[in-house]
């Protein structure tokens, strides 16, 4: 059913300008602290005292079944946590969130990429705007080119269908849409190849061009800014490849007309900065536009997604959009004690605020995630590694925990001896999906079964571990007995899924999204910008003349990064 929102922006109403609420000055901060000081974790005695466990802390969201009870969790626990979540005044920002105020105060900017997903008819208006009539209107746009595109009716410059499509961009600009390339490659229409270009590095440009002929190939340029050094001077490089390429096989003449006409149905663009893509020589007709309330980190169901629009058609587009909205709305309306987004978001801030826990696992048991913690990375970590507050003020506790992850059982063979047997806590999130893409035997077993066996094997050998006892009524020799012994008591919380469908992949990654926004409603943080990668970007710039030789800009740089380029200049060949 539509939903309406209005928003009434009244500057001194607005939550946003509030100085955040020092969570430690909560009652439930106190009565965590105080709990976390004699917390006596024991997996065993829990589930044996409580056959009722699994389930009792097991919640639904969506199609995503979430089994909590293999964490530091007890009914005191979970009500500290809620309390916590209510005194930091997490529900009022959620809604203000969702409903368009601005809630990104460095860049003065609401934060809306909630409104990407909402349905046809709903109406969210800002400034005026129905923002969801924009949404879909540029999607319908979206969805036509695309068909175009895979039909075969758009061509390139000499009449020939589109074979592969290139992606230039990085960041949010490259991890949502090549993440979601191959985790729904089961999903793919056609055999139209989807290839990614992000980083400045010429090799990635060489990979990715070198065995690919030019009047098939069809680049988006994906930059919401674009002005990004790496993606514009790609962007120009591919523009090069293209003309000098077409031009080897006589393709076009070298005249401006038939460069430009090659540029105009060979290049496309996604961008806020609909004027920059003109000046590139992007016709503004083959120009998909997003909004600067979506963040690059958020933005894969926008524009941005066009490459695999391409790929899935619109159904399959709708379906994801789908997703993130049936997760959206499980957000904006669960109370807070069956809140899957705020329940996993709470349990991380008790790990990495009285735990000392550093970093977090995503551990996803499909080959088809295998980028989605890399995906993570960049939305968690550019959201909440911050030191200052929303108001400006510093942080009164430790913030963002390092993502990380590798699908198993791949990890299970390289990094999984640290979190069964290390000295750090390490929280996991285990993902796994009920139902395969392709459900193949050998020898007459069910390798998703086998695959997924390790899924359950490894969730329950971090919880309950393996005494000294058991390792001795192996047999095993006293002197490694020690070395044998597993503590258990690990945390982990194991999500089931009923595929890696469309649909699927969009709850997990709205899922993510408002984990994150939760955990930084806690630390008083802004999720929504990232200064933090200006200073690098500019110093590039500063730096970039005394590669080519200028000996004063290299006077100028400390004495480490001169001695370097020194060394780079000596030995290059
Ligand atoms: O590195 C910072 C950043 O701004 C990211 O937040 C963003 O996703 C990426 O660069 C790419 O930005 P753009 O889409 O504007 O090229």
């Amino acid at each position: 059913m539509a939903t309406l929102f209005r928003v009434a922006r009244s500057p001194t109403t607005l939550l946003a300008m509030q100085t955040p609420v020092d969570p430690t000055t909560t009652s439930a901060w106190s009565d965590l602290s105080r709990t976390a000081e004699s917390f006596y974790v024991d997996f065993r005695k829990w589930f044996e005292e409580d056959p009722e466990r699994a389930k009792r802390f097991s919640r639904e969201a969506a199609d995503l079944y979430v089994d909590f009870s293999k964490n530091y969790l007890t009914d005191e626990v979970l009500e500290m946590l809620v309390r916590l979540a209510k005194e930091v005044q997490l529900e009022e920002r959620r809604d203000a969130m969702f409903a368009g105020e601005i809630i990104n105060t460095s860049e003065q900017r609401s934060v809306l990429h909630t409104a990407l997903r909402r349905p046809k008819g709903d109406e969210l208006m800002v400034d005026g705007v129905n923002v969801v009539d924009q949404v879909h209107e540029t999607l319908e746009r979206v969805y036509d080119f695309a068909e175009q595109v895979r039909s075969g009716s758009w061509v390139g410059v000499t009449g020939r269908q589109i074979k592969t499509i290139i992606n230039i961009g990085i960041g949010g600009s490259d991890l949502g849409p090549v993440m979601v390339y191959e985790a729904l490659k089961p999903y793919k229409l056609n055999d139209i190849e989807c290839r990614f270009i992000s980083n400045i590095d010429p090799a990635d440009m060489y990979e990715k061009t070198h065995d690919v002929d030019p009047e098939t190939t069809l680049f988006i340029v994906a930059s919401k800014t674009f002005t990004t050094l790496e993606t514009m001077t790609n962007a120009r490089m591919a523009k090069n490849w293209l003309i000098n390429s077409l031009r080897a096989v006589n393709a076009i003449s070298d005249s401006e007309k038939q460069r430009a006409e090659a540029v105009a149905k060979h290049f496309v663009a996604v961008s806020t900065a609909l004027d920059k893509v003109e000046e590139f020589g992007i016709k503004r007709e083959n120009a998909f536009g997003f909004w600067d309330w979506v963040g690059g980190r958020y933005s894969v169901d926008s524009a941005v997604g066009l490459a695999d629009v391409i790929a899935l058609g619109k159904e399959n587009w709708q379906e994801f959009l789908a997703g993130f909205h049936a997760m959206d709305e499980h957000f904006r309306t669960a109370p807070l004690e069956q809140n899957v987004p705020a329940l996993m978001a709470m349990l991380n801030v008790w790990y990495n605020n009285f735990f000392d826990a550093q970093t977090h696992a995503v551990l996803p048991y499909s080959q088809y995630l295998h980028r989605f913690p890399a995906y993570l990375q960049q939305l968690t970590m550019e959201s909440n590694g911050k030191r200052v507050r929303w108001d400006g003020s510093p942080v009164t506790t430790q913030t963002g925990e390092v993502f990380w992850g590798e699908p198993g059982t791949n990890g299970q063979h390289a990094f999984y001896q640290m979190i069964h047997q290390g000295t750090k806590v390490i929280p996991a999130d285990f993902i796994a999906p009920i139902n395969p893409a392709h459900a193949l035997s050998e020898s007459g077993t069910d390798v998703h079964g086998l695959f997924l066996s390790n899924f359950f094997a490894q969730t329950s050998a971090l919880a309950f571990g393996k005494t000294a006892d058991e390792v001795r009524a192996e047999g095993t020799a006293e002197e490694i007995v020690s070395a044998r012994v597993f503590p258990g008591n690990k945390p982990t919380t194991s999500i089931l899924v009923p595929e890696i469908s469309p649909r699927v992949l969009g709850e997990l990654i709205a899922l993510y999204e408002h984990i994150t926004f939760v955990e930084g409603v806690v630390w008083g943080i802004n999720s929504f910008d990232q200064w933090g990668v200006e200073l690098g970007k500019v110093l590039a710039k500063q730096i970039a003349p005394a590669i080519d030789g200028d000996r004063e800009v290299l006077a100028q740089q400390d004495g480490s990064t001169q001695n370097l380029i020194e060394h780079y200049l000596d030995n290059r060949n």
